[in-house]
């Protein structure tokens, strides 16, 4: 078998970071170094102590989380409730978790865990705002030769924005940190609307989950039935997009993607379209290209492979 990849995934659930969690989990290629939570979808001690209700509904207490930022880099906070619900995690009934929460901050654990392992071997995977990864870039700008890639969710071209026309949440929520990011140089690949408005949680697709019939199929079930509801009513589809799973599927599977290497810039400053990614999708301004976008997936191909994944746990 091929070395473990080794990453760290950084998350706000949210009911499709759960997925990406449990999916993460589920894959023995990847060595997961540790989850951080950040403020996003519902606030900070809500995404911990989800994350740490995820690792114990897959049996793994071992897995070390710390807590990050609670707010943005500049901005108020903007969490999504209306869509997530209360606990960020609605759909599901899971009890209060047990296992620790580790008592380093999250973005210290970032950056001993970049400057402490190989050089190039640590992959960031973040499903959420960037906030923990921005101040880890401010306060060791070293970590950034480092680091061997950052997959991320955020950001949208040709499917616009889903909090505004523009701006995608991930990016909307701070967009401060996502331009430190994406000035930084660390190689970014960015799985942005475009693709995840093509991986939709038909109803077929759903009931697969249900129909492990096992804790962890039944409880993605409910929160995909829960969290789905809002883009199906918004976008008047059979399922909603399925964002955040698509950033480990792309480690486990690159083949089922494919986009193209280009310019991304983010608005930072205008109100009418703060957290835009300015996409040069088609190298119009002939800007050092700094991110991989992706557009386009084998829809199936991510689907059978979350399924099976999944089928491990009980
Ligand atoms: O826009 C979708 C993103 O915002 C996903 O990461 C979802 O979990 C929310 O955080
Ligand atoms: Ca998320």
């Amino acid at each position: 078998m091929t070395e473990k990849q080794s990453i760290i995934i950084d998350t706000d659930p949210g009911q499709d970071d759960a997925i990406a969690i449990l999916l993460a989990l589920a894959s023995p290629e990847l060595d997961v170094l540790g989850i951080t939570a950040v403020a996003g979808n519902v606030p900070l001690k809500l995404t911990e102590t989800n994350i740490r209700k995820i690792c114990e509904l897959a049996e793994m207490p071992h897995v070390k989380v710390y807590a990050g930022s609670d707010k943005p880099m500049k901005r108020q906070l903007f969490t999504a409730e209306y869509v997530h619900g209360e606990t960020g995690l609605n759909g599901v009934q899971l009890p209060e978790p047990n296992m620790p929460l580790q008592k380093q901050h999250a973005v210290d654990f970032i950056i001993e865990t970049v400057l402490s392992h190989p050089e190039k071997s640590v992959t960031l995977c973040t499903l959420g705002p960037l906030t923990n990864i921005g101040h880890a870039l401010v306060k060791t700008p070293e970590i950034v030769p480092r680091i061997k890639e950052l997959v991320m969710m955020g950001g949208g071209l040709f499917e616009g924005g889903n909090v505004t026309p523009a701006a995608e949440f991930n990016i909307y929520v701070d967009p401060d940190a996502a331009k430190l990011v994406f000035d930084s140089g660390i190689p970014i690949v960015v799985m942005p609307l475009d693709v995840t408005h093509k991986a939709l949680t038909t109803r077929t697709r759903i009931s697969a989950f249900r129909a492990l019939g096992t804790k962890v199929g039944k409880a993605s079930a409910g929160w995909l039935d829960f969290f789905e509801r809002f883009d199906e009513e918004k976008y008047g589809t059979d399922g909603g997009p399925l964002h955040d799973p698509n950033v480990i599927a792309y480690l486990l599977e690159p083949k089922i993607y494919s986009g193209r290497h280009i310019n991304v810039e983010i608005e930072t400053e205008s109100e009418l379209t703060v957290g835009m990614t300015v996409a040069d999708y088609w190298n119009v301004t002939e800007k050092p290209k700094n991110a991989i976008w992706i557009t386009d997936l084998e829809a199936d191909g991510f689907f059978d492979l979350i399924l099976n994944r999944l089928a491990k746990f009980t």
